[in-house]
């Protein structure tokens, strides 16, 4: 069974809007996990325009599913996973202001940094992922890294989704190096009901898909509870 883990960073940009706790982002999660999803995914940025590290101690002390915290692995990010200990690390080479994550590591121009921030989360018992293109020089990299899974940027595939065909092809392929190192494999940014059955379909060995934005504004036309249940039946 593929694990799904809702992106609430949308909820808190909501949040944030207006400057008070409407939605509530803790309720929300909790109703999230109400409503079958396996796991609970945030990104806080530096800014923290969307969700707060006050936050991640929250939702972390309440989320009984799993709980995956991404990011770029600056120290305050660091410290912050060290002690709320959640279940995944996804680290996400990003600079503080793009609007969204829009590239993977390029591990042989950063395998000392990340060498040294997996080892420090593996030694804390947290399970480890990098955010990857499809690429297949990248993926090969992971040999060189201690890391237990990737995750696979699906921008690309998404937006090449009118040729599923070919869009998936990288996809693929990297997946299958990626299981041949041993390493598991996630998935997420811009899987949507449209997309999502055919990848899962199409992808060996697929463990996790994390889906944020197209999940919450399908909500606004199905409300969550339906939402969730209809992404879950994409992935059965
Ligand atoms: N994975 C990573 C690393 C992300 O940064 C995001 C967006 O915050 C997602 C997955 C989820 O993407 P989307 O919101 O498009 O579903």
């Amino acid at each position: 069974m593929i694990k799904l883990s809702v992106n609430v960073n949308k909820i808190a940009t909501i949040r944030n809007a207006r400057g008070n706790n409407v939605p509530n982002l803790l309720n929300v999660a909790l109703d999230i996990e109400k409503f079958g999803a396996e796991g609970i995914t945030v990104h806080p940025r530096p800014d923290e325009r969307h969700i707060r590290y006050s936050d991640v101690y929250d939702l972390s002390k309440r989320i009984t599913t799993e709980f995956n915290i991404e990011g770029y692995p600056n120290q305050k990010f660091i410290d912050l996973v060290l002690e709320v200990k959640p279940h995944q690390v996804t680290l996400v080479p990003d600079p503080p202001h793009v609007l969204t994550s829009n590239a993977g590591w390029k591990i042989k121009e950063n395998k000392e940094l990340l060498n040294e921030v997996l080892a420090e989360f593996s030694k804390a018992g947290i399970r480890t992922a990098l955010f990857m293109e499809p690429l297949v020089f990248d993926v090969e990299q992971v040999e060189f890294v201690n890391v237990d899974r990737i995750e696979l940027y699906t921008e690309a595939y998404a937006s090449n989704y009118a040729n599923k065909e070919n869009a998936i092809k990288p996809f693929i392929e990297s997946a299958l190096i990626a299981s041949k190192l041993g390493v598991g494999i996630n998935a997420g940014h811009d899987l949507s009901l449209d997309n999502l059955a055919y990848f899962k379909q199409n992808i060996p060995n697929l463990l996790e898909v994390s889906i944020g934005h197209a999940l919450i504004s399908d909500s606004l036309y199905f409300g969550l509870e339906k939402t969730i249940e209809l992404y879950l039946k994409e992935l059965e």
